[in-house]
């Protein structure tokens, strides 16, 4: 796996720290309010682990897995549901953990979805910023980094499937996805 890096990003190291203070964040907001976590599958799933390990109050776990219908630039009613979560948001503060966001489309068509199904507030935790390709705007209430346009894996994040179980973020090699 190591060939197909261009370079390392943020490293292991970099990641820990960047995940206590985000905790650290979210603790001073939610440290008494038992907020949902709400981690969305595939690529969210080791930001989220490591994430609810550093909040050191109650709080409880979901898992959603989404994705959205049509082009990047249609936002409304176009969210599929591959996997739900089992809890009720009614009434509940939920943060939702993203692993990045990048045009915003998936993201601005969850959010009225847990409203509507009567969250008390929603909120949203994304470890990767990807400001330049924004299509739809959406507001994150935490970021961990702001990153250029440049094809990222690891830390949860793939290509093809791939490169999820790297333990830092890097740049794919152009060469892998031009093969
Ligand atoms: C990624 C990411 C977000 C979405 C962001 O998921 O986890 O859900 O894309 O993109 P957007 O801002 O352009 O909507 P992906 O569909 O790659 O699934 P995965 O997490 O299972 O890899």
């Amino acid at each position: 796996m190591k060939n197909d890096i261009a370079r390392i990003l943020f490293t292991r190291e970099e990641i820990a720290e960047k995940v206590k203070y985000l905790a650290n964040q979210i603790k001073s907001a939610y440290g008494d309010k038992n907020p949902l976590i709400l981690c969305i599958l595939k690529g969210s799933l080791i930001f989220t682990a490591d994430l609810v390990r550093e909040l050191d109050f109650p709080c409880t776990i979901d898992f959603m897995q989404v994705s959205s219908y049509g082009s990047s630039s249609e936002t409304t009613g176009k969210l599929k549901i591959k996997k739900d979560m089992d809890s009720d948001v009614n009434g509940r503060d939920v943060i939702i953990v993203e692993d990045i966001l990048d045009t915003g489309v998936t993201l601005s068509n969850l959010f009225p979805e847990i409203k509507r199904r009567g969250a008390k507030s929603v909120a949203l935790c994304v470890f990767l910023n990807k400001p330049e390709r924004r299509t739809v705007e959406v507001k994150a209430d935490y970021i961990g980094f702001d990153i250029e346009n440049e094809f990222v894996i690891g830390y949860g994040l793939d290509y093809d499937e791939r490169y999820r179980n790297l333990p830092y973020v890097g740049v794919l090699k152009r060469s892998v996805y031009e093969k």
